[in-house]
């Protein structure tokens, strides 16, 4: 019989990956995705523990499914199974089990593939079943291999966990060690997705840059070589990865950017901050100077490459003189665009025991002169691209009517009026328009072909501010 689900997704890519993956999984159970948690059989919470609040945002929400919950059993429509994944329910399982009676479910990142026996408990048990182990075996093993479609970009997990432990995060804690996934999986998942209609993957991984695994002959490979192997897969027409650390951008990773034509052109690339004295109290285990030269080699193989990158201001003992280094970092590297946030102490972390933590009001005005600063380098970068084309591909219907949505190579939305037959497809735009975060044009020819000439036809991509 079937049976609706609906998932909601906060935080980073790997969720919402996660929660492709659990609905998969949940498919030969009788789950079908919908798209309101309104009468479902079953709500999950995909959580995200990175920043504040989170676990509030959860309580709340659970306040509200309750009200339907109570109401789907009082119309006698069955129970809804209601579910905290993600990585506050690892981190704060047992606090979700104890406020919120009305949960079913709470389970950690590592634990999706055993969905169904929790199903099965949930549904014989009252009480909630809590499981927020690390288990021997992968779920990567266990997972099915009949995936829903995921479109025209698809994300594919090659990675998971980290052991870095930067002094403020919590992924050490929550998604565990790392852990890389074998090359000849990823391939077959990647194949599979490319015959399901996806012409773009990016390959994801909280340290994604660490991912190895065992080639031929007792060789170890890089991501790199697993780059250049998914390149081989005929009708893949684009590849990207993400989160990167820049300690481990190795030659050969570096190289692909050179002469892999479907690796694109633009790489996230954290740093942080500017001032060594924060990045080595960060446990960054790089400087300033050390991601500056990872960034010139990539620029003197790839001259056409883009970076986007996450800052923190404010981390504890932040001075001016530190946070002039951030901005003068910033100046001298020239982002396309870049993720900022404010410090927030993460329970459990050794920089929230920090005792000098800096004052909300300091953080907010470095916030603002950061994100100054990043807008008018991400304006410029835009604005660069007006009068010349581009390969998009388009990857759905826009909002405005007849319009089509895509992503450059260089990761920006790019809206143009387009037939809906161009879905799936790589066509030349002409860039008519910049926008603070997109670009407008127009179709100039049908589909591109791509070839590294083509992708070299672009603007340079000097410090803009
Ligand atoms: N406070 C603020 N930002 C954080 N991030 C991770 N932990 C924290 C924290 N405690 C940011 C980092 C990371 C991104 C995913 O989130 O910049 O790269
Ligand atoms: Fe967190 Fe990234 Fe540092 Fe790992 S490398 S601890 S995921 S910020």
């Amino acid at each position: 019989m079937s049976k609706t689900l609906f998932i909601k997704t906060w935080g980073c890519q790997m969720n919402v990956y996660d929660s492709a993956r659990m609905a998969d999984v949940l498919a030969p159970l009788g789950y079908r995705p919908v798209e309101e948690p309104d009468g479902a059989d079953m709500v999950i919470l995909n959580t995200c523990h990175i920043r504040e609040k989170a676990a509030e945002k959860v309580f709340s929400e659970l306040g509200r499914l309750r009200i339907l919950k109570d109401e789907k059993a009082t119309a006698g429509k069955g129970r809804m199974i209601l579910a905290v994944a993600g990585c506050v329910a690892q981190a704060e399982g047992e606090e979700i089990v104890a406020r919120a009676p009305q949960v079913d479910m709470v389970f950690g990142p590592q634990t999706y593939h055993t969905l169904p026996e929790m199903v099965a408990k949930a549904t014989r048990a009252t009480g909630s079943v809590l499981n927020t182990d690390f288990p021997a075996e992968s779920k990567f093993d266990h997972l099915p291999e009949e995936a829903a479609s995921q479109g025209v970009s698809a994300f594919l997990a090659v990675q998971e966990g980290c052991d870095k432990f930067c002094t403020f995060c919590v992924v050490p804690y929550t998604r565990g060690a790392e852990f890389s996934r074998p090359a000849a999986q990823i391939v077959l998942e990647a194949k599979r997705l490319v015959a399901g209609g996806t012409r773009e993957i990016s390959l994801l991984g909280q340290n994604v840059n660490a991912w190895h695994g065992d080639g031929p002959n007792g060789s170890t490979w890089g991501l790199g070589r697993l780059i250049r192997a998914l390149a081989e897969i005929d009708g893949l027409a684009r590849i990207r990865y993400t989160t990167s650390h820049p300690s481990d951008m190795d030659d050969d990773l570096i190289r692909a950017h050179a002469d892999v034509p479907q690796l694109m052109p633009y790489l996230h690339l954290p740093v942080q901050a500017g001032s060594d004295r924060i990045l080595a109290a960060m446990n960054r285990k790089h400087t300033a100077d050390d991601y500056r030269r990872v960034v010139d080699r990539l620029r003197a193989v790839n001259p056409d490459l883009a970076l986007s990158g996450d800052f923190i201001v404010g981390f504890p003992g932040e001075s001016d003189t530190d946070f002039a280094a951030t901005l003068k970092l910033v100046s001298d590297v020239g982002y396309a665009q870049a993720y900022t946030f404010k410090y927030s102490p993460r329970p459990g972390t050794p920089a929230a025991l920090e005792g000098k933590q800096v004052a909300e009001e300091v953080k907010e005005a470095r916030l603002a002169a950061l994100q100054q600063l990043i807008a008018a380098q991400q304006a410029a970068f835009n604005h660069g691209f007006v009068g010349r084309s581009m390969p998009v591909l388009f990857d759905r219907v826009g909002r405005r009517d007849g319009q089509l949505h895509g992503r450059s190579p260089w990761m920006q939305s790019v809206h143009a009026v387009a037939d809906e037959r161009l879905l799936g497809r790589i066509v030349e735009v002409r860039i008519d328009e910049a926008r603070p975060n997109s670009l407008g044009g127009t179709v100039v020819t049908g589909e591109h072909i791509l070839t590294p000439h083509a992708l070299r036809r672009v603007p340079s991509l000097e410090a803009s501010a």
